[in-house]
């Protein structure tokens, strides 16, 4: 994924400093050449010998360095990307105004390779104007920012500020390094089930656990997409990727047909409910009431109205969960719903579909070409949907302009 990727990774004085070892681990196992720089403050959190053990070279601390007069600019101009993880405040204001005082911070402002900077404090130092000053700063200039999660901090408190996971600053960097062959694009995909209410606190749901659409999104993200992902579900958000949540067919039929007219691909992962309650009783309803009689009606078919509405040169794909018959249900579907692309799983069968981390799936095209993914985790199977859309778009569509990044 990194292979030949040289990767310098910053570390400042911070106590998710530790956490600095898992990310170089991961850059190091996906090929890149890591090349560790601490800071004096990092040097309080985090033993030097830890670092270097697992990076590609002995971690770098100091400017000066009588083998190497100038290790900043050596640093700076062969780095393909730097990371800094964890960022402290000082290191954010150093970045922002220019400063120069030790190893990293002339690194910095001594490269042109990209840069990712992954903060953590604690949440009042991360809310301080100052501080978001800064990092308004950084991104006003190009650096890409990671930005903290919520969680369990040091000293026992919780909020905003943890560093990012590794997975996800891994993601960041792939991203920023790949350029991506949907870098231009913005790809709106669907997750999760429908909740349709029947009263104040029950509702009709299914088995969808959204994890497929998920791994469809981050998977368009690494590929440089822009992403909007629709989702009834409250997984971790993958990088670079802005959900909108949902809860009922209704409500995520009115978010997509906002979105999809100015979308280059719409997947549409979500299991929506086919039928709902005509109306959701108010209150609770009371077991002495008597067993009660729930009228349905069917909801919109949202798929096959952005079929019906398709702009020219938009991919559409939809799925088609079936426990017999695939192909011939997945097909008629394709036809019906005037989709580009059908991704078809039997989630009757072992490991697939609703609630695994695995899946095994037909995609079948419009074109009638078809492709078989055997049992997979659903990040390759994301990668394979992808692929095909990716073709799809090469083969069938002139280029889309891209769109304004926000
Ligand atoms: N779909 C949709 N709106 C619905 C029902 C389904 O947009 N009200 C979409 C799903 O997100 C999926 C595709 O249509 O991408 C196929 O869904 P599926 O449930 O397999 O098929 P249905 O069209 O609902 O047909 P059936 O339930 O008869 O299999």
């Amino acid at each position: 994924m990194l292979a030949g990727k040289r990767i310098v990774l910053g570390v400042t004085g911070g106590i998710a400093a530790y956490k600095a070892v898992d990310l170089c681990r991961r850059l190091v196992d996906a090929g890149a050449h890591v090349v560790p720089v601490m800071t004096a403050g990092a040097e309080h959190f985090l033993g030097r010998t830890t670092l270097s053990a697992l990076a590609s070279e002995p971690v770098q601390t100091s400017l000066w360095n009588e083998a190497s007069p100038i290790p900043h600019t050596r640093l700076g101009q062969s780095a393909d990307l730097i990371v800094v993880a964890p960022a402290t405040a000082r290191l954010l204001a150093a970045y922002a105004a220019g400063l120069s005082s030790d190893l990293l911070t002339n690194t910095l402002l001594a490269t042109r390779a990209p840069v990712v900077v992954c903060p953590a404090m604690h949440t009042e130092m991360w809310e301080h104007p100052a501080v978001q000053a800064n990092i308004a700063t950084l991104r006003s200039r190009g650096v890409h920012i990671v930005e903290p999660e919520a969680g369990r901090l040091a000293g026992g408190d919780t909020g905003t500020g943890r560093l990012a996971a590794p997975e996800r600053i891994l993601a960041a960097i792939v991203r920023v390094l790949s350029g991506g062959d949907l870098a231009g694009t913005h790809v709106v995909v669907s997750a999760g089930g429908t909740r349709e209410p029947i009263d104040a606190v029950r509702v009709i749901a299914n088995r969808s656990s959204g994890k497929q659409g998920y791994a469809i999104a981050a998977e368009a993200s690494a590929r440089g997409a822009q992403v909007t992902l629709v989702s009834t579900v409250d997984l971790a958000v993958p990088f670079g990727v802005t959900v909108l949540a949902v809860e009922t067919a209704a409500q995520m039929e009115a978010a997509l047909t906002g979105l999809a007219p100015a979308a280059d691909v719409v997947v549409m992962a979500a299991a929506v409910a086919d039928f709902r309650p005509v109306a959701a009783v108010p209150g609770k309803i009371k077991k002495d009431q008597g067993v009660p009689q729930i009228v349905l009606e069917p909801t919109p078919d949202i798929l096959a109205g952005l079929g019906a509405t398709k702009p020219a040169g938009q991919v559409l794909v939809g799925f088609a969960a079936e426990t017999s018959d695939l192909l011939v249900h997945a097909a008629a579907k394709l036809q019906r719903k005037h989709l580009d692309l059908i991704v078809a799983n039997d989630v009757a069968a072992p490991g697939v579909g609703f609630q695994h981390d695995t899946n095994a799936v037909t995609l079948l095209g419009a074109d009638g070409t078809t492709r078989t993914v055997a049992l997979a985790d659903k990040r390759a199977i994301a990668k394979a949907v992808l692929d095909t859309v990716v073709e799809i778009r090469g083969r069938d569509q002139p280029p889309h302009p891209p769109l304004p990044t926000s």
